[in-house]
């Protein structure tokens, strides 16, 4: 039977410790905000409805995640996990009879399957409430799971109110993630706000229906999984943490990390075998990168695509691009959106591409700037090339045609086109097309003057 579940994620919360002026929500963890991690998490349950409990900066959450399956709450007075729950139970998005599965909004290393456990082990048990705990004794500022000498659960203390008797006995953390059934959602109103905080607390309900029901069970997970963000350190650990899991992943299909804690790589990201990845690198977005390619230091791929046997030479950044089989890309490249660079193709230093097509075999080596242009096959695009593609209101197109040579220092001016084979001579500025296999040379005609230097100096001589 599957039971009808809807989620309830808690993220309205201040996040004082963050000392931010964003939402701590939408602080990023590997290029994601920290909620789109649980969002992802709980919708391979297939809930039924899925909202968000907003309050902080609740506009700049909302429109961060535009997410259809998403409902937003507002908790209008942030008095705590407990009133944000609440509110959430009052409105219509949330369904009455549903089994709820709330969680923090700032545990993004937590796994589908780890909740999928919780639900099977919530329902074997029959409890009314269940929720995950872990047990790591350096972490401090985590609620506290006590226990009877049953073993069962009799609430939660956090950490802040816990003597430092109940802090040595109680040793299981609270994750912050629980099942709830209506009868235990009933109990909400009960919760009273702490004298000393001014909150209600979520945790209070564990305590109010152990002693009313005793239906409460607390499951051990991970504690990588379940660990929260509430400072900039957390911030720190926890993207180390996923970091460290993306790169193992990788490692494991056969990547070579040389310093795998100085390359930050993206959930998204592909690796094909045998690729070389040199340190200080970052792979970010959907970025797939083929098999046998070398990444150098200091290269930054965002959102791209490179195929097989691509060598990516240090201090690069790619955009957005495609990079075909067996190209070399920089030193000190910039390939920018929208750019397609074909097979065997090299770009080499200082080199800026955007918006670009370079056919296959083409090589632009040093000191150029390539914008909305389209280049066909074995092009030689000198030293110093640039294509002069806006003119203050538009942007122009260049088009340079297979086999054709650009002499170094050469401004293209768009919109022109260099026919096949066609030939532009070094320091040329050129403004009008260049047909097919013609040499096209535009500048002044060099001067020589005999013993102009003899002349000068003498002049110099007599004046002193
Ligand atoms: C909470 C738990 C603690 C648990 C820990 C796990 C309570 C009282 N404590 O503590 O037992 O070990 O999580 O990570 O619940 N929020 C709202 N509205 C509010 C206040 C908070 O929506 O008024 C949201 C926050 O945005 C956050 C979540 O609730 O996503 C948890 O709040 P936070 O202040 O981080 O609670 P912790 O102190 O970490
Ligand atoms: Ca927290």
């Amino acid at each position: 039977m599957r039971m009808n579940l809807s989620v309830v994620i808690l993220a309205a919360g201040r996040g004082n410790r963050m000392k931010s002026l964003i939402p701590k929500v939408l602080h990023e963890v590997l290029g994601r905000p920290m909620l789109q991690y649980s969002i992802d998490a709980v919708k391979a349950l297939r809930p039924k409805k899925l909202v968000v409990v907003v309050g902080n900066g609740s506009e700049a959450v909302r429109k961060r995640i535009d997410d259809n399956d998403v409902a937003f709450v507002l908790q209008k007075r942030l008095l705590g996990t407990g009133n944000a729950l609440s509110v959430a139970r009052k409105s219509p998005k949330v369904p009455g009879k549903d089994t709820i599965l709330v969680l923090n909004g700032d545990c993004p290393l937590i796994t589908a399957a780890t909740l999928k456990t919780l639900l099977k082990k919530h329902r074997r048990d029959g409890n009314i409430l269940s929720f995950l705990s872990f047990i790591d004794d350096s972490l401090s500022g985590y609620g506290r799971v006590m226990r009877n000498d049953n073993g069962n659960v009799t609430g939660i203390v956090e950490d802040k109110h816990a003597t430092s008797k109940e802090k040595s006995i109680f040793r299981e953390l609270n994750g912050g993630v629980y099942i709830m059934e209506p009868e235990a959602l009933d109990w909400l109103g009960r919760i009273r706000k702490n004298s000393s905080s001014g909150e209600f607390y979520l945790t209070d309900i564990v305590n109010i229906i152990s002693k009313k029901t005793g239906k409460v069970g607390a499951y051990q997970c991970a504690p990588e999984e379940i660990r929260g963000i509430n400072s900039r350190e957390e911030l720190h650990e926890i993207t180390m943490l996923l970091n460290r899991k993306n790169i193992s992943k990788l490692m494991k299909k056969g990547v070579t990390f040389i310093k795998p804690d100085s390359s930050f790589v993206h959930s998204s990201v592909s690796v094909g075998k045998d690729t070389v990845i040199y340190p200080n690198t970052f792979i970010e977005g959907r970025t797939e990168i083929g098999k046998n390619c070398i990444i150098f230091p200091g290269t930054r791929i965002y959102q791209s695509i490179i195929s097989d046997g691509v060598t990516v030479k240090d201090n690069t950044l790619i955009e957005e691009s495609r990079i075909r089989s067996g190209s070399v890309i920089g030193p000190f490249a910039h390939i920018r959106p929208g750019s397609i660079i074909g097979r065997n193709v090299k770009i080499g230093n200082f080199v800026e591409v955007k918006k670009t097509r370079v056919g296959d075999g083409s090589k632009a080596s040093h000191l150029t700037y390539l914008g909305d242009a389209e280049i066909g096959r074995e092009v030689n695009i000198g030293a110093g090339t640039i294509t002069c593609n806006y003119d203050g209101v538009d942007k122009c197109k260049t088009v340079i045609e297979s086999g054709a040579f650009i002499g170094s220092d050469s401004q293209l001016v768009a919109p022109v086109k260099i026919g096949k084979s066609a030939y532009v001579a070094a320091g040329s500025t050129i403004t009008k097309d260049v047909p097919e296999g013609t040499l096209s040379i535009s500048r002044a005609k060099q001067k020589n003057l005999k013993k102009w230097v003899t002349r000068k100096q003498s002049g110099v001589k007599k004046k002193n």
